[in-house]
């Protein structure tokens, strides 16, 4: 009998990360990829030590009461509202995220949904690519500037400071953030970065990005009542969770022009998309792709993985979110 721990990779990735990891854990691969609904993650993680994951399966303390082996979840995404993480403590697993590594490359990504917004350019290839463009006009898909404008940003932790980066220095934009914590002077210093109230930001903003992370209390952050707060020139981007935004009020609101525009990665009950959302054109809509570059998808398996195998080998996993776990170990 092997002696090597048994963990799941619970969705496809690289193989060359599956390689390695086998050459410490008897591995149970998801090759297939095909989603796994709870029963089968239960039922894959039987006699598992850990758990290699996306943001699509959730763990909490019903699933950790039915593993009693597993000891470690290792999440390929920074965000992890899919982890119950008071559970996990509570039941003594570690789970582990992918901080950094991914930051520049979902701003990059941000930022281009925010100009695609601004300068109607999904709107505008689909008029394209039906056929209807036959002359210039002075006014045709006329948006707003994005150079020199304000940017509001709701949540300022280090994927919104790389957004206001590149705001300020590049495109000489002010930069208005809203977040439980001020940064300290010296970080707002160079951005010339100004935390304002939320109903300030919603106010100010010419383009408002959302990069807070979700919890319940983050639910429907953006509903209607902000939505009326915003200038009706406003473009809204949501890199952020599904749910920080309600997408039925923020359809409504694309409708009746009282934003001029959105770009939207992440939908409430993804993959599912709120219909309204679909018919409204004054949207941009990408299937939550904002840290979908070779390079960085490669970077946040290789992470998920150096915690893995750290997690189960008697290292020091370099990305803990309950490190305290460890620490009671
Ligand atoms: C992931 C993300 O692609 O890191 C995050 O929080 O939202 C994305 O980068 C997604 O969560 C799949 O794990």
């Amino acid at each position: 009998m092997s002696s090597k721990p048994a963990v799941l990779v619970a969705r496809a990735v690289f193989p060359e990360v599956v390689e390695r990891l086998s050459a410490h854990f008897e591995v149970d691969a998801n090759v297939a990829d095909t989603p796994l609904s709870r029963p089968q993650l239960i039922e894959r993680l039987q006699g598992k030590a850990g758990a290699f994951v996306t943001g699509s399966e959730r763990f909490d303390a019903e699933v950790l009461a039915a593993c009693p082996q597993l000891r470690v979840v290792c999440n390929m995404a920074v965000g992890y509202n899919n982890l119950d993480i008071a559970a996990c403590t509570a039941a003594g697993v570690l789970c582990t995220n992918t901080p950094d590594v991914l930051t520049e490359t979902t701003a990059d990504f941000g930022f281009a949904l925010m100009m695609a917004a601004a300068r109607r350019m999904a709107e505008s290839e689909h008029f394209l690519r039906r056929g209807e463009w036959k002359t210039w006009r002075y006014d045709m898909f006329t948006g707003s500037d994005v150079h020199g404008a304000t940017l509001g940003i709701l949540g300022m932790g280090r994927i919104g400071q790389a957004i206001a980066r590149r705001g300020a220095l590049g495109f000489g934009m002010k930069v208005v953030y809203h977040n439980r914590s001020r940064l300290p002077a010296e970080q707002e210093a160079p951005l010339g970065a100004r935390w304002v109230d939320k109903a300030t930001l919603l106010a100010e903003a010419d383009h408002l990005m959302l990069v807070l992370p979700y919890s319940p209390a983050a639910h429907h952050s953006i509903g209607a009542a902000e939505l009326a707060q915003m200038k009706p020139t406003a473009t809204l981007t949501n890199i952020a969770r599904g749910g920080i935004v309600d997408d039925a009020a923020l359809a409504a609101a694309l409708r009746e022009q009282r934003i001029a525009a959105a770009a939207l990665d992440v939908f409430e009950g993804e993959p599912s998309v709120h219909a309204d959302l679909l018919t409204v054109p004054n949207i941009v809509l990408t299937p939550h792709i904002a840290s979908a570059t070779v390079a960085t998808r490669r970077a946040m398996a290789g992470l998920a993985a150096d915690n893995l195998i750290a997690a189960l080998t008697g290292g020091t996993p370099p990305t803990p979110i309950n490190p305290e776990v460890l620490a009671a170990r």
